[in-house]
């Protein structure tokens, strides 16, 4: 007989998960009309059972035993929106391999295990989704899937952490210091009490290494990828990058080069035509270069619990339309092993650095007879504010595309020459 229902394990229900667990209590009749079959909450996985929750539910399906839902025969699919690494990823890999289907929006476990999760759910012939673990819910995951499949995937650039880019904007329309922005960032809930993932780009790395082993079908891990988080910037190179015709964001980007493929997730600067310079507040953009489809922007809320869920029970009404057609609707991804991330030291960028130096004859050409030395050309160079008192001034270059590792060598040279004060920022250009 052909299954009417299907049934569903949630672990977690914060602020996705109670979104989650309204729109499949509240949205039931148009939910089953569209998937084909009823979507029935039976169980729910959170720490405290006690704890008052911003959503009504049944106070019986609550649990805090892992094993009345991975146990549990009856329970077809694990809705997984809780986070972190372990317990969720052993929970995952014993749901899947008891023949359960998965939907997540845990970034952090597909980041690291994606790869493995996705082959035992080949093997045990159940679907893994995870559209709500990159962009929130911006159609990232189903477009690569599906609408791009045609295409050689060329780059990848993104604004893809929401809470560094609010941080950014308001240090670049303001003036705020990045304490000030972060703790702004805090009381309008755009940024956790410990804001370190996201402020170092490690939550824009875990995102980067599932696009980027979608796009590529190679296996990129968190730990391939080169990160340089927002820490080193300061109010005024919003002013002189704004002068020079840019935005400052926190950039995640990947590009295809001749067996091997770039990855990185830094502060740049980004021109302000560039799509991405234009990413306001806590918005995620991302931008694709396909061989076939030319370029494609992908823009919306890349995070909150409602934009989340309509990721997550999206693939859950895609999942259920599945099982009734009794196909896998999926075809699972293939990851080639054999393709490299590039280093960082021989990707090929541009550079901005601001110095400040003693303000007398001859810094200048010190300062240029360094990057000559390290065969870096210079693009832009404005002499900026000066410090009468102190007699010393701010010598503000951007250069053309070199090598990372030449650039870097010449800001540890420039940094040493004695009528420098410092390299107070350096930071690569797009
Ligand atoms: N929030 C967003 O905007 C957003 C956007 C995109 C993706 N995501 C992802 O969605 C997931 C959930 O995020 P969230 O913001 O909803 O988190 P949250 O508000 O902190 O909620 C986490 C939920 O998981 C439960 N939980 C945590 N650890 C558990 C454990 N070991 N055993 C059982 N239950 C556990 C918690 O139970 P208690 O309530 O009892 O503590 C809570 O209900 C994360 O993977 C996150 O990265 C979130």
């Amino acid at each position: 007989m052909a299954a009417t229902s299907l049934n569903v394990g949630l672990i977690g229900l914060g602020t996705v998960g109670s979104q989650v667990a309204e729109r499949l209590v509240t949205g039931q009749p148009q939910l089953t009309r569209r998937a084909g079959l009823e979507l029935c909450l039976q169980r729910i996985l959170v720490r405290d059972v006690n704890k008052p929750r911003a959503v009504t539910v049944e106070p019986g399906l609550l649990t805090n035993d892992p094993d009345l839902l991975l146990d549990d025969n009856d329970i077809q699919v694990i809705v997984e929106v809780a986070g972190g690494d372990e317990p969720m990823h052993s929970y995952l890999e014993r749901a899947i391999s008891a023949g359960k289907h998965v939907v997540t929006a845990n970034k952090v476990v597909m980041a690291n295990h994606g790869m493995q999760l996705l082959t035992l759910a080949a093997e045990k012939n159940v679907d893994v989704y995870f559209e709500a673990a990159v962009g929130g819910g911006i159609p990232l995951i189903s477009t690569f899937r599906t609408d791009l499949q045609a295409n050689r995937i060329e780059r990848l650039s993104a604004v893809i952490n929401g809470t560094t880019n609010y941080v950014l904007g308001r240090m670049g329309t303001d003036g705020l210091a990045l304490e000030d922005a972060v703790k702004e960032a805090q009381a309008a809930g755009y940024a956790e009490a410990d804001p370190t993932d996201d402020i170092e780009g490690f939550d824009a790395t875990y995102k980067l290494a599932i696009l980027g082993s979608i796009a590529y079908e190679i296996s990129v891990r968190p730990g391939d990828i080169y990160r340089e988080g927002i820490n080193g910037i300061e109010p005024v190179d919003f002013r002189y990058a704004r002068e020079l015709g840019y935005a400052i964001k926190l950039v995640a980007h990947t590009q295809r080069h001749r067996g091997r493929v770039e990855a990185r997730v830094h502060p740049a600067l980004v021109p302000l035509d560039h799509p991405l310079a234009q990413v306001e507040g806590a918005d995620n953009a991302v931008f694709v270069e396909g061989d076939l489809v030319g370029r494609v922007l992908l823009k919306g809320q890349g995070a909150g619990g409602r934009p989340t869920a309509s990721a997550v029970v999206g693939d859950l009404i895609d999942l259920a339309r599945s099982i009734r057609r009794g196909v896998q609707n999926r075809p699972s991804f293939t990851f080639d092993d054999r393709v490299g991330v590039v280093p960082m030291g021989e990707v090929v960028t541009r550079a901005y650095y601001r110095i400040r130096a003693e303000d007398r004859p001859g810094v200048l050409a010190a300062v240029g007879q360094v990057f000559a030395e390290e065969g870096v050309s210079i693009s832009s160079f404005i002499q900026k504010d000066a410090w009468v008192e102190e007699k010393t001034a701010e010598l503000v270059i951007t250069t053309h595309p070199t090598e990372d590792t030449r650039l870097q060598k010449a800001r540890e040279r420039i940094a040493g020459l004695q009528p420098v004060r410092a390299v107070s920022s350096f930071l690569r250009v797009f």
